[in-house]
């Protein structure tokens, strides 16, 4: 298992799902996942992200066995917090446990893991997690209920959902989305005064991940899906390049 680096420069986790989607959409074996991984840990990659959802819609088991043994940066397993995912996890022994609401019918992950309202349960589901030596990671709407209930359960890292802030960026609600920053901003501070190591993630882009980089409490973006579809026009490299790029000049002091 390979550790993290939480007082280093800011990390990028790639998630490689949406390469499974199009492999999954004809029943083929390519385009390979892995293969995708082990090219974006060559591109930069600070750690790799998959999403193993109850109904494998896209990343399915074996990705998973494969990745773990193959990757040498840190897997990062997204997943349901059901017993099926607990077992899986505790088999592959990831670097980091992400713990994300699942529903059937969403197109992608909506809205953040509800801690505060299921945290003696949530408690009790990261104890065996946590002793096997995964880091637990969960992945919540920049809220301070839902910040304060994951450090009293004792996770060691919040995601913070990025998907309303670059919703409303496309949409064209500036207002609205810069209240979001705000919020997302805040809450980047009360995690990290709590203790927590603080990533965030979902929807980014070029034209939306600088200010999100920009704030130095979060040591960690996590993005896949535009990076899976620009590898469609300049390759997965070139892709990820590009987005380090971006990443690097908001990070950089002005
Ligand atoms: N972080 C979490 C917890 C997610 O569920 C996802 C989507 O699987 C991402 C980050 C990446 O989001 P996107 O694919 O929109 O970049």
């Amino acid at each position: 298992m390979s550790p993290t680096n939480p007082d280093g420069p800011l990390r990028l986790g790639v998630n490689i799902d949406h390469v499974a989607t199009v492999r999954n959409a004809r029943g083929t074996d390519y385009p390979d996942p892995v293969k995708a991984a082990l090219l974006a840990e060559q591109a930069g990659a600070d750690g790799i992200t998959a999403h193993l959802r109850e109904d494998r819609r896209h990343i399915v088991d074996d990705d998973i066995a494969r990745l773990a043994a193959q990757i040498s940066v840190p897997l990062n397993l997204e997943m349901a917090a059901i017993p099926e995912m607990q077992a899986i996890a505790l088999q592959h022994g990831p670097n980091a446990v992400c713990l994300v609401p699942e529903r059937r019918a969403e197109r992608t992950t909506e809205g953040g893991l509800d801690v505060a309202g299921d945290s003696a349960r949530l408690r009790g589901f990261i104890a065996p997690l946590a002793a096997a030596g995964c880091r637990i990671s969960l992945f919540v709407a920049p809220e301070p209920a839902q910040i304060d209930a994951a450090a009293a359960i004792g996770a060691d890292i919040v995601e913070l959902h990025t998907g309303a802030y670059c919703d409303l960026h496309l949409e064209g609600r500036l207002k609205a989305r810069d209240a979001e920053l705000d919020r997302i901003r805040a809450m980047a501070g009360h995690a990290a005064d709590a203790g927590l190591e603080v990533h965030a993630g979902h929807g980014l882009t070029y034209d939306t991940v600088a200010p999100i980089a920009a704030m130095t409490q979060i040591a960690e973006l996590n993005i896949g899906h535009f990076l899976i579809a620009e590898a469609l026009f300049r390759g997965l490299g070139g892709a990820i390049a590009e987005m380090r790029q971006c990443m690097d000049a908001a990070r950089a002091p002005s």
